[in-house]
């Protein structure tokens, strides 16, 4: 893309949309943010920042006009698993509506490129049994078994996005993240993802104290930081694949292992009280890179341990400006 492409971000009040709405502008493009609320922690670096409801079809059309040449569509109802696993009716129909109205007014408002955001929770679950797991390839979300609610939608996202450009040559974009997280990222209110709940919950603990743990923890998980996410999402944007693409990386860890290096980074030792009760998701999940790899002769990059140092701080500030950190602790993140 060129400097004088226009760019329009849905959910750039959101994590991610934020993040890469920074880079966009930071790279010279006029970008227009659209989401349902502003962003929560920084005012939005976009040229225009429009609050819409895109279940709508109206509003996709207005969010889509004027010229735009591409569009990353990252608005979802979503959060971590707590929350993707209580709400599968509301979570379901609310993004079936926003991707099939955002695709075609995008379409019918002649944009050039679509990214729709997708996720490796269309993997199938019987894949995804083992804590050693075998790293997903993109053809292993068939036969489809993907996780309840979120999953079939986002699987059935992406085959409107195929469909799209069988059917219309709609240059579309598909996005398989797998777990981001960094600063600016949800951290409390349910829709938190592990590491920013468990950087919480390590900012809140006493040294020498105990946190709670989702599951037995040792439930395994790869973890890519946004500024990767972002990294890769221009790539993807700029390629010529129009099929899905894992974006992700591959260092798996297990549960206890990510809250072992969060207490490390905060220079803490702290004791684990597994909760079995609490939602865990599938037993194990990896990304495997091969396509990506082959596709954009690139593939995320930073080391969980690098971006935790990174991320943790941020959590453990916010934490204390609202309060809940006495004011006399001091910061102890490497
Ligand atoms: N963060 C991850 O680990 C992860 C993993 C897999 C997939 N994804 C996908 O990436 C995208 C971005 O995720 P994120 O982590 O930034 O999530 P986020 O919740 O921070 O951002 C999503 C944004 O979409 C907005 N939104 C929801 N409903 C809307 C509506 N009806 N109209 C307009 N805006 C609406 C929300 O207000 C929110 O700001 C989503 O599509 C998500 O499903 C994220």
């Amino acid at each position: 893309m060129n400097q004088a492409t226009r760019i329009l971000v849905t959910g750039a009040g959101g994590f991610i949309g934020h993040h890469l709405v920074n880079r966009l502008k930071a790279e010279g493009h006029w970008v227009r943010g659209v989401d349902l609320k502003y962003s929560e922690y920084q005012a939005s670096a976009a040229d225009e920042f429009e609050i819409r409801d895109l279940r709508t079809w109206e509003e996709c059309l207005n969010a889509t006009r004027g010229s735009i040449g591409a569009v990353y569509n990252l608005a979802a109802d979503m959060g971590g698993i707590g929350y993707i696993t209580a709400f599968h009716a509301a979570i379901a129909r609310n993004n079936i509506l926003i991707n099939a109205h955002m695709l075609e007014a995008a379409r019918r408002q002649d944009v050039k490129r679509f990214l729709f955001s997708s996720s490796a929770c269309v993997y199938a679950q019987s894949k995804q049994k083992d804590a050693d797991v075998v790293p997903l390839r993109e053809e292993d979300a068939f036969p489809a078994e993907p996780e309840p609610g979120y999953g079939w939608e986002k699987l059935y996202a992406e085959e409107l996005c195929r469909y799209y450009w069988q059917d219309y040559k709609f240059e579309t974009r598909i996005v398989r993240f797998h777990n981001v997280y960094g600063p600016l990222g949800t951290y409390d209110g349910g829709k938190e993802k592990a590491p920013a709940a468990i950087c919480r919950k390590v900012a809140l603990a006493p040294d020498g104290g105990e946190i709670e743990v989702w599951g037995d923890g040792e439930q395994t998980r790869s973890f890519m930081y946004v500024d990767d996410c972002v990294e890769g999402l221009l790539r993807i944007m700029a390629s010529d694949y129009h099929d899905a693409l894992n974006l992700g990386t591959d260092e798996l860890v297990s549960i206890n292992q990510l809250v072992d290096l969060v207490s490390e980074v905060a220079g803490k030792r702290l004791t684990k009280r597994h909760n079995l009760n609490g939602p865990q998701g599938v037993r194990g999940r990896n990304s495997d890179n091969s396509l990506l790899r082959k596709t954009l002769g690139w593939q995320p990059s930073i080391l969980l341990r690098r971006g935790l140092a990174l991320t943790y701080p941020w959590i453990q500030q916010e934490l204390r400006a609202a309060g809940h950190i006495g004011a006399t602790e001091q910061a102890s993140a490497a």
